[in-house]
């Protein structure tokens, strides 16, 4: 039986719910295994994550369809990234299929937290992984604990939908060949600072820029950037320090092979942003969330789309891609993940 939640409701916390999934990695191998009630965890003092981050996450959600099936989208793509994350955090590798057979195991097991077809909410996934044995001297640990929880979500951002402010952060979030392209909690760490600063200056998130020159558009705290031209092209920046958006790489092909728009991964200029004629950020959490302005400094890029509603090509990209999740619109193949 579905829990009592008042879906329509939900906000982006923390509910949580009756199970996550647990593996150890101890002498050079992973345990198989578990689910389990406890949602604790007990670690030493020194633990290696406690000390020196040595941590990275993923995000993924699991969906009602309008048939009744529940789903994930495209997960194997965040089994991927996060092996890469834990290879460049000096991690072992938690294995594809063993990433998805967890993912099955935990939302099966909290099925009634998933939230129902037309309710606005899903269920959020977050996959973590952390060095978990003592250290004190600079090194990766030897011992690590992978988990996956999950919590049911409404829209990451207040107010749904509707556009957002942000602003040209003067703080960087990643460096030049650092940590910017992986999913670690220490890049967050980074940007927390910078976001509180963004919010206390009213503004609804951070736009970063890229640190070697500060003239480039990097991505946000939290999602990547897309803009569309005045002539409808579908732009998004290309860069080696910001993550690769799973939403971004879905919408581009969206854009590209449903609504048959031009599409263009490359670098994108401050200095042009002015010109587009509407912007979005996306990701899981952020779906697709549309900026209406942008503060640069003092000086203010208004989009034509406005601050009351989507831009119409938004609109499209949002509706394709969620269509697409919600089994409305048939999928490409191999994208929806039946658990
Ligand atoms: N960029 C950052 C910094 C993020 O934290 C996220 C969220 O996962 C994204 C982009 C979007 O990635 P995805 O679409 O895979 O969720
Ligand atoms: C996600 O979209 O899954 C994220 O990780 C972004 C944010 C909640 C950290």
């Amino acid at each position: 039986m579905k829990k009592d939640i008042d879906w329509k409701n939900v906000g982006f916390s923390y509910l949580q719910t009756d199970k996550r999934y647990v593996s150890n990695y101890k002498d050079g191998a992973w345990d198989e295994g578990e689910l389990t009630s406890d949602s604790n965890v007990v670690l030493n003092e020194c633990a290696c994550v406690l000390q020196y981050c040595q941590e990275c996450f993923e995000g993924l959600k699991a969906y009602t369809t309008k048939d009744g099936k529940i789903v994930t989208f495209r997960p194997e793509l965040n089994a991927a990234r996060m092996m890469d994350s834990a290879e460049r955090l000096y991690m072992p590798q938690f294995p594809k299929e063993r990433f998805i057979d967890a993912l099955d195991q935990l939302v099966k097991a909290n099925v009634d937290y998933v939230p129902p077809y037309g309710s606005g909410a899903t269920l959020y996934i977050r996959p973590y992984m952390f060095g978990s044995n003592p250290v004190i001297g600079v090194k990766p640990a030897t011992e690590f604990q992978f988990r996956m929880f999950c919590t049911p979500v409404g829209p990451y951002y207040k107010g749904g939908i509707n556009p957002l402010s942000i602003c040209v952060s003067d703080f960087d979030r990643a460096a030049p060949h650092g940590t910017g392209n992986v999913k670690a909690g220490l890049n967050y760490a980074m940007s927390l600072y910078a976001v509180m600063d963004a919010h206390n200056r009213g503004f609804d998130e951070n736009m970063y820029l890229d640190a070697a020159t500060r003239t480039k558009v990097e991505e946000s705290g939290g999602a990547n950037f897309i803009f569309v031209t005045k002539d409808d092209k579908v732009i998004t920046p290309k860069s080696d320090s910001i993550l690769p958006s799973v939403t971004r790489r879905s919408i581009m092909h969206v854009a590209k092979e449903y609504l048959g728009l031009e599409v263009e991964e490359r670098e994108v200029y401050l200095d042009e942003v002015k010109d587009f004629a509407e912007c979005g950020m996306c990701g899981t959490a952020a779906v697709i969330s549309p900026i209406g302005k942008i503060d640069d400094h003092g000086k203010e890029i208004l989009f034509p789309s406005g601050m009351d509603h989507m831009g119409p090509v938004i609109q499209k990209l949002y509706d394709t891609l969620t269509g697409i999740q919600m089994g409305e619109i048939k999928s490409p193949e191999g994208w929806i993940h039946v658990i």
